[in-house]
């Protein structure tokens, strides 16, 4: 009864705000298994996002009951005379509103504000099929959720990101890397099949057999041809314990060097490789006391100073490698052949040893010390760039040491290199020309305390350097998670790419309805397809 009247509530705000003309009862009659909400709370979640820098209310959220509402929503939208918009939301942790939409209705595909999430409701219904070595999951499930699930069954995905509470069909609607990339390709390299609700509201499976068009241009494709409904996720036995280790650099070609070498074992015996390879840049001592810098501290201090970086800047390689206990005893001298091979400051080697669980999961365990100090639910600037390998250098002289300066730096740097050949280029995603393209991201949090240097003005004006730096030096970035305004920039970000974003845009969502908080394209408002999407 309470839905009904909410849902009612819903359709009035609907009609009379986007003139929306489908018949009302008509979408009464959708019936949704879950919940369509105008409650402000959840419009406000729906609003933001983990970049706190862009608001947009929607209409009405849906809290969805299954797939089929979703495809009930998307129809209807498609088929009203004015249409409206559908964004669906992950975990709602983009930078820029890419999961937002003004007057439009957001899809909570991960339980929103609500808490009790469809995904964790129905854990019992991800499906793993151990012979197989593979799950299929609900589209808004949390990663930290999925590796739940198939460690019940001792098996666990093999390509994540650095954080797990991030959603499915969100990482995977980006790529989703993190340091197995470099070996296993990105997230969206480990996918076997798919459901999608494409924008024409109908519900489809995809994989690389069938439907393959509307598999590769969903991968990685900015939620702008469906809405992943459900994934079918590569799996691998689940390895028992880490060995973390850190060390440093002072030599920028050195540290790369280093890294480059690591990646390129990709395709050798485990024995010869790490199983993760990541790094990052240390501008200033007070990073060293960062969220993802606990690991030197209390009991490893270090001091800038003496381990003499002249420029007052310090590069750490991160590494990993797996084992289980049964391959305890050899895992020392493993990782002391495998370190042989490297040219870090002697000295500067920090160890941690820790279940796989707790590796996976270890940016949780610093958000939960940033909430404790408020300092999580601020602005995020964030910047992702792929850089070509060839031109790596120039941002070490450009930014680390140009652009950044002795700039007080509130978050992490990563740096770290990936092989192009793990990413399959039939999907959307956009990498550099080159075998080899690092990820450089800053990852800064913009802080009101009086540091000038930390403000969101000065992070965000920083950033705009950073990319006119790359411009004017004719160096071919790619943006990771890219966030442009206008057409000139999503073309380019494209490059030969746009004709056939394009073109399956035209074919899975010729309204433009879906994902409009990414900004590449204008819905349409008449009934037709042919209106310009400009
Ligand atoms: C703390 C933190 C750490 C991160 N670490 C990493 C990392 O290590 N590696 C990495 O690759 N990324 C990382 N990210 C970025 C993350 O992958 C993106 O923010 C991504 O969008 C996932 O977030 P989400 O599930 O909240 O998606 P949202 O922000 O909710 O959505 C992102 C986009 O995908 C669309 N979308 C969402 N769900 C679906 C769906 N089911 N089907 C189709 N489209 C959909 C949305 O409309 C939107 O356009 C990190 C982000 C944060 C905040
Ligand atoms: C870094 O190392 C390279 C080669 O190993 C060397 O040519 C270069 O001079 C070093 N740079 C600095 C600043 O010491
Ligand atoms: C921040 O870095 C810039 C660029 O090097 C420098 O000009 C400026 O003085 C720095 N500001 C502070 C407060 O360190």
């Amino acid at each position: 009864m309470a839905t009904k009247l909410l849902l009612s509530f819903a359709i009035c705000r609907l009609i009379v705000t986007v003139g929306l003309t489908v018949d009302p009862s008509e979408l009464l009659r959708l019936g949704v298994d879950g919940q369509l909400s105008v409650d402000p709370f959840d419009i406000e979640t729906a609003s933001l996002d983990f970049g706190l820098i862009s608001r947009s209310e929607p209409m009405a959220v849906l809290h969805p009951g299954s797939a089929d509402d979703i495809a009930r929503l998307v129809q209807a939208a498609y088929l009203s005379s004015q249409g409206f918009t559908v964004s669906a939301r992950g975990h709602g942790h983009s930078i820029n509103g890419q999961a937002q939409t003004n007057n439009g209705v957001v899809i909570e595909m991960s339980g929103g504000s609500r808490g009790s999430r469809l995904g964790l409701g129905n854990l019992a219904k991800q499906q793993v099929a151990v012979k197989e070595m593979h799950v299929d999951v609900w589209g808004g499930e949390l990663w930290i959720d999925v590796l739940r699930r198939t460690l019940e069954h001792g098996l666990a995905p093999k390509s994540w990101t650095d954080y797990l509470y991030l959603s499915v069909g969100g990482t995977l609607s980006n790529g989703g890397i993190s340091g197995q990339a470099f070996n296993h390709g990105p997230q969206i390299s480990n996918v076997y099949e798919l459901d999608v609700v494409t924008g024409k509201g109908e519900l489809m499976t995809c994989s690389e057999e069938k439907n393959s068009k509307l598999f590769h241009a969903v991968l990685g494709g900015l939620g702008q041809f469906g809405i992943i409904t459900r994934a079918r996720i590569a799996l691998e036995p689940a390895p028992q314990r880490v060995r973390w280790i850190r060390v440093l650099y002072s030599n920028f070609s050195t540290f790369t060097g280093d890294q480059e070498y690591l990646i390129s074992m990709h395709g050798k015996p485990s024995t010869l490789k790490f199983d993760y390879v990541e790094g990052f840049v240390i501008v200033d001592e007070g990073l060293i006391n960062n969220w993802r810098s606990s690991f030197f501290s209390p009991r490893n201090p270090v001091k800038i100073s003496s381990v003499g970086a002249n420029g007052g800047v310090l590069y750490c390689l991160e590494i990993t490698k797996n084992y289980d206990e049964s391959t305890g005893d050899t895992i020392d001298q493993e990782v002391e052949a495998l370190m042989k091979n490297l040219n870090f400051i002697p000295s500067t080697v920090f160890t941690t040893d820790l279940p796989y669980t707790d590796f996976l999961d270890r940016v949780h365990r610093a958000e939960l010390k940033l909430r404790a100090k408020g300092l999580w639910e601020v602005p995020h600037p964030w910047l992702n760039l792929f850089v070509p390998r060839s031109r790596i250098a120039d941002l070490d002289r450009g930014v680390f040491k140009g652009i950044l300066g002795n700039n007080k730096t509130s978050g992490p740097i990563l740096i770290y290199p990936m092989n192009k050949n793990k990413w399959d280029q039939r999907s959307s995603v956009v990498t550099p020309d080159e075998d080899v393209f690092y990820l450089v991201a800053l990852l800064r949090s913009a802080l009101d305390n009086g540091e000038e240097t930390q403000s969101l003005e000065y992070l965000t004006d920083q950033n705009g350097k950073i990319l006119r730096f790359c411009d004017d030096a004719g160096i071919k970035v790619k943006q990771y998670l890219p966030h442009y305004t206008t057409r000139e920039e999503w073309m380019d970000h494209f490059g030969d790419k746009w004709d056939r974003f394009y073109q399956r845009k035209m074919e899975f969502d010729p309204r433009r309805i879906l994902a409009t908080g990414q900004r590449i394209f204008n819905p349409s408002s008449g009934s037709t397809s042919t209106v310009s999407p400009w």
